[in-house]
């Protein structure tokens, strides 16, 4: 039974469907710090090598430990702050770029140069010093803050949600060393918040005007799907008949098998696209990291398998630079359409009161999660429920 959105009523003063301000802030967005995030891809995390990363507004520096392992710090060094993302990382530790302080991976101050080789102050005047508040050794200087981090199918993740458990694993990359399969990744930049991004990654209708001809032909279709929204998922099965992808899509699609596409999003950051037949096809996974309000890092995960009848790994690999280039050219797109979202929504008061139909009902869904994640997630969060809906493309 199909349901139309509501619309509000109009003596209501209407509610913003995002906060991207609160959605980005360490401090105010509630449950939404409570998951793991991607900060980099494991190939970024060079050994010696410090990164320096934006998450929730928070400066972090990430460097690998001495045995290799992906190690998260504040980025703020505890002397005169200084960013220590700027300095040198030596033995699996990170020295500040301004005076030299060393921090292990646990985030301890281990060495101040200007201790000496004693590395104690002689306390000429131990009173002055106790008056001021000033250390005699540098373990007596304490610690920058550090954020757990873990390493999984090629990407670092770190989680900032404090003392709180994880509400979930780190999301696992479809298909990431499954036979016949290839992943790689892109990474991008995006101009816009979270909510705004995921919506942009699970719509269909976008697709004829910002990536005109290179997904699909306008052809005046109504397309029936089903939305499903459960245990933090909002899963939509699209049941076009005969639906076909242009561009690309046709290299996996030999023998004009059906396509099956369903599009995913994951709490509280994560879009999973799927476009198969039979048992080949690409999968497009999208991980979005907020730095600031309007300001994000997308890390998308591109995995596919060709079918049998296009020969081989040869032509996978000759394959492979036409197929990246061709999804930086869509994400590009992608990026440019957030931009002149972005543009808009900033422009004054009441910006981020959206309207809808139908068309945008897994979009409502998206937001009440974010939304009830954003306010604490207390309780299990918004109901499940499977409705169908109808569009044109
Ligand atoms: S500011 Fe970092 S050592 Fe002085
Ligand atoms: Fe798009």
């Amino acid at each position: 039974m199909r349901q139309p959105l509501h619309l509000l009523p109009r003596d209501v003063a209407p509610v913003p469907n995002v906060d991207l301000e609160a959605e980005a802030d360490l401090a105010r967005c509630g449950a939404l710090k409570d998951y793991w995030y991607v900060a980099c891809l494991s190939t970024e995390l060079r050994p010696g090598k410090p990164l320096a990363r934006t998450l929730f507004g928070t400066g972090l520096v990430l460097f690998r430990d001495a045995q290799g392992q992906p190690t998260a710090l504040r980025d703020r060094c505890l002397h005169r702050n200084a960013r220590l993302s700027r300095g040198a990382v030596f033995d699996g530790r990170i020295g500040c770029p301004y005076h030299g302080w060393v921090y292990d991976a646990s985030g301890a101050v281990v060495e101040v140069p200007s201790l000496g080789p004693s590395q104690r102050s002689e306390l000429l005047n131990a009173e002055a010093c106790a008056r001021e508040g000033l250390k005699p050794e540098p373990c007596a200087l304490g610690r920058v803050s550090r954020f757990p981090a873990v390493e999984q199918d090629g990407l670092v993740f770190v989680y900032m949600g404090g003392d709180a458990p994880a509400r979930a694993a780190p999301f696992r990359v479809p298909h990431w060393g499954q036979d016949g399969w290839t992943v790689y990744f892109m990474v991008t930049r995006f101009p816009n918040g979270v909510t705004n991004l995921v919506e942009n990654f699970m719509d269909v209708p976008h697709t004829l005007f910002v990536h005109p001809g290179w997904f699909r032909k306008p052809a005046r279709k109504r397309v029936p799907a089903t939305v499903r929204r459960a245990e933090g998922s909002v899963l939509v099965t699209y049941k076009q008949a005969q639906d076909t992808l242009t561009g690309l899509g046709r290299l996996f699609n030999p023998r004009g098998l059906p396509l099956v596409h369903t599009d995913m999003f994951h709490v509280p950051n994560v879009t999973r696209v799927d476009y198969l037949w039979g048992e080949h096809g690409f999968v497009i996974n999208s991980q979005c990291t907020p730095a600031g309000p309007t300001d994000s890092w997308v890390y998308t995960a591109i995995s596919y398998r060709l079918p049998v009848d296009v020969p081989g790994a040869l032509v996978g690999r000759a394959l492979k630079p036409l197929v990246r280039w061709y999804t930086r050219q869509v994400i590009q797109q992608d990026v440019d359409i957030m931009d002149i979202q972005r543009e808009a929504l900033l422009d004054g008061p009441g910006g981020g009161v959206y309207s809808g139909t139908e068309a945008d009902l897994h979009h409502a869904d998206i937001e009440a999660y974010r939304r009830w994640l954003r306010e604490g997630g207390q309780g299990s969060g918004p109901e499940a429920a499977e409705r169908d809906m109808v569009f044109w493309i």
